[in-house]
């Protein structure tokens, strides 16, 4: 059989309120044409974030019935504790209440002014915490992940050469760790390959350096790696996590993505010394050790949620729902970040909206087009959100998938909403600032169309 389909049945539904034009073409004035202020009831797709999104199975469901909700030594936590050791190999398993916390912990005590943190690219809020401590932030991609029509399998890699003229730079002793993260989000969910991650290790153990994972998207990584690396077809997605995860001192993950629930995180670590550091700062802001911001129930859906992402069925349609998204788009002349990533497509808005300058932000412009068009929420990833400072080398509009929320009919609706929007192109018309915030300023900012 030629199609893949969804590895579930539907049990509990929750209605989209369908909304005209009108109305959304007033939702989206009131909003000042930023997305993140409509109600998340006046949208019919929203796919701003694949994070905290998906929908839970009925034994997540049953685990929050279980939960167990002792301050202390529950027994939740002990069944999360296990799971995670299990599929992970790490020693000190600390529950956060979601990634950034996770991140906000290691940087407190592995950062701090003077140091500097490569990575492939990070993440909005890993950069944020990392500069936050004082450290700075550094991106080392390889190069072919900055051409959208470049499909490298493993465009999230990072440049061996740049991590190495990095430490000659700046000194080992500036560098207090090495971050991959896993899959690529900022680069377009694009996947590092096995061999990378061997590599940086390598790097890593040259200058006596611990290795982390940004590993939110864990499963997702390590499936396509037993689709795309040379010699790891055979095995199961299990053993390539596991592999990843023994190459590494250290993970921080946001379980909102692979952890398949609506919050939760987790900080990993194999060191004594730094994990008793850890523990001390998660008492002080996020709770006690055994459930570390989270109630006892949310602790037994993530260590459900865990093990459900690493069935193989439904990996299979996770990436080939994106995938389909992706190769639909591109077939009727859109033009995306190629090859499709896991959890999102991203357009590239320059190639969809050619008249529109940088500085009139193109991204923004499609994404309320699509918006206006279908009610569908996309994310602006581009000038607005990082061209504060200097503006960014693409402009993108992100479609993140929710995990097990949308039908394949749903997708069908975006690719031709999508399609619709593209073919009325020259019609776009450009933004203008009203009004913003001095950082961050996608969160409040407010446009309106020139
Ligand atoms: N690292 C990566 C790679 C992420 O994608 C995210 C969140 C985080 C860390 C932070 O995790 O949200 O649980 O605190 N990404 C979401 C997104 C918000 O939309 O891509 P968090």
């Amino acid at each position: 059989m030629k199609t893949i389909i969804e590895p579930f049945r539907i049990k509990v539904v929750e209605p989209i309120a369908m909304t005209t034009a009108t109305h959304r073409d007033l939702a989206l004035k009131k909003a000042g044409y930023n997305l993140f202020n409509l109600a998340a009831e006046d949208v019919i797709i929203d796919l701003l974030t694949d994070s905290g999104t998906g929908a839970m199975s009925a034994e997540q469901w049953a685990g929050i019935m279980r939960g167990d909700e002792s301050y202390a030594g529950a027994r939740s936590f002990f069944r999360f504790r296990d799971r995670v050791a299990q599929i992970t190999g790490f020693e000190h398993i600390l529950p956060t209440h979601q990634g950034r916390a996770s991140e906000r912990i290691l940087f407190e005590i592995m950062g701090g002014p003077g140091k500097v943190v490569p990575n492939n690219n990070h993440f909005d809020t890993t950069r944020a915490n990392v500069e936050h401590s004082g450290a700075k932030a550094v991106d080392l991609v390889v190069d072919v992940a900055h051409d959208p029509k470049n499909r490298a399998p493993f465009k999230g890699n990072i440049d061996i050469a740049k991590l190495r003229s990095l430490f000659k730079e700046v000194g080992a002793d500036a560098i207090p760790l090495v971050m991959i993260t896993v899959t690529n989000n900022s680069g377009g969910g694009q996947p590092v390959s096995l061999q990378n991650i061997k590599d940086v290790r390598a790097v890593c153990d040259e200058f006596d350096k611990p290795l982390f994972l940004d590993a939110c998207r864990f499963a997702e990584n390590a499936f396509f790696i037993k689709e795309r690396e040379e010699g790891q077809g055979d095995r199961s997605v299990s053993s390539i996590v596991r592999e990843m995860f023994d190459l590494a001192d250290g993970a921080t993950i946001s379980a909102k993505k692979d952890g398949l629930v609506n919050i939760g995180g987790l900080l990993l670590l194999r060191d004594d010394a730094v994990a008793a550091e850890a523990r001390n700062v998660l008492i002080m802001t996020e709770g006690f050790t055994s459930y570390g911001g989270l109630a006892g129930r949310d602790l037994e859906a993530v260590a459900q949620g865990m093990e459900e992402v690493l069935h193989e069925d439904y990996l299979e349609y996770r990436i080939r729902s994106t995938e389909y998204l992706g190769e639909n788009l591109l077939a009727g002349g859109v033009q995306i970040i190629e090859p499709p990533g896991g959890h999102a497509i991203y357009l590239d808005a320059c190639d969809f909206a050619p008249h529109i300058p940088p500085h009139q932000f193109p991204g923004q412009a499609v994404a309320c087009a699509m918006y206006r068009h279908a009610g569908i929420r996309a994310c602006e990833i581009g000038s607005v959100m990082f061209g504060q400072e200097q503006p960014p080398d693409m402009e993108l509009v992100r479609l993140a998938i929710p995990r097990r929320t949308y039908t394949q009919s749903h997708i069908d609706y975006v690719i031709e909403a999508v399609l619709e929007v593209h073919a009325d192109r020259d019609n776009l018309r450009g933004m203008r600032i009203v009004e913003q915030p001095p950082v961050l300023r996608h969160f409040t900012v407010r446009f309106e169309e020139l």
